[in-house]
């Protein structure tokens, strides 16, 4: 009897913590910081050694520009080449299913890196208006170097990567947006005391271990 009732009590276990899961609120870190600047070198690392999922807002922005049949292809290809922001209509609904189908997948996966995210007003606008209340956002992790290291990252990346922004004339609009829009987004969280900053012009492993000092810290 005793024994039925701890085994079918340890077959319940798991499944509480998974229904605890599931009701968890989206836990998001933003990673922000200039183009080459390492976000997403850091955060493969992340998710190497903790319980995150990588979302970088680029990365779906490329993937919906060149999935079959959609209506805003062209629109995003012109905004990468010009290195401007695209309209946070289509990002955050890229953002929010991708979310979804994470936590669908898998009720444990609900901490999410942020990659790219918000980079102006508008991106912050639309967070606030989809996401507000469904998320929590806990800190923004800034990979800060100069806009030189920046520049010089990027057009070594673009000797391999085939992107269409990693050359020198959409570099230089690449870095007025991140200096004219995101910076004041950063500086916003900064004001706010949800800013951690990182020394990113330092080798890959020293930038990962100062990561590492604020996602322990973080919990
Ligand atoms: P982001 O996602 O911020 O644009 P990436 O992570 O793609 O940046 O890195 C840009 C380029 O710089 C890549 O070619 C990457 O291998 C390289 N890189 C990343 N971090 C460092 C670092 N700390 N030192 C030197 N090169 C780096
Ligand atoms: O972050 P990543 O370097 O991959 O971004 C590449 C480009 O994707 C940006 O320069 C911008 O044109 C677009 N982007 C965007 N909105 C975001 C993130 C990226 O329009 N939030
Ligand atoms: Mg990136």
């Amino acid at each position: 009897m005793i024994v039925r009732l701890l085994s079918s009590l340890s077959a319940k276990v798991p499944s509480i913590l998974y229904r605890a899961a599931l009701i968890m609120k989206p836990q998001v870190v933003f990673v922000l910081g200039g183009p080459g600047a390492g976000k997403g070198t850091q955060c493969a690392k992340i998710v190497e050694n903790y319980n995150y999922t990588h979302l970088s807002a680029g990365d779906l922005l490329r993937a919906e520009r060149s999935r079959e049949g959609s209506e805003f292809g062209q629109l995003i290809d012109s905004y990468i080449k010009d290195g401007k922001i695209v309209p946070v209509e289509i990002t955050i609904n890229l953002l929010r299913k991708a979310m979804e189908e994470t936590m669908q997948t898998d009720e444990k996966k609900f901490r999410f890196l942020i990659d790219g995210f918000p980079r102006n007003e508008d991106n912050l606008r639309g967070w606030s208006t989809v996401m507000d209340g469904k998320a929590d956002v806990k800190f923004v992790l800034f990979f800060d170097c100069s806009n030189e290291v920046c520049i010089d990252r990027c057009l070594e990346r673009g000797k391999s990567s085939g992107r269409t922004d990693d050359n020198r004339q959409s570099l230089e609009k690449r870095i007025q947006t991140y200096l004219q829009s995101t910076r004041p987004i950063i500086s916003l969280y900064e004001k706010r005391g949800k800013v951690h900053t990182v020394d990113a012009s330092r080798d890959v492993d020293e930038v990962f271990a100062n990561v590492k000092t604020i996602l322990d810290a973080e919990g």
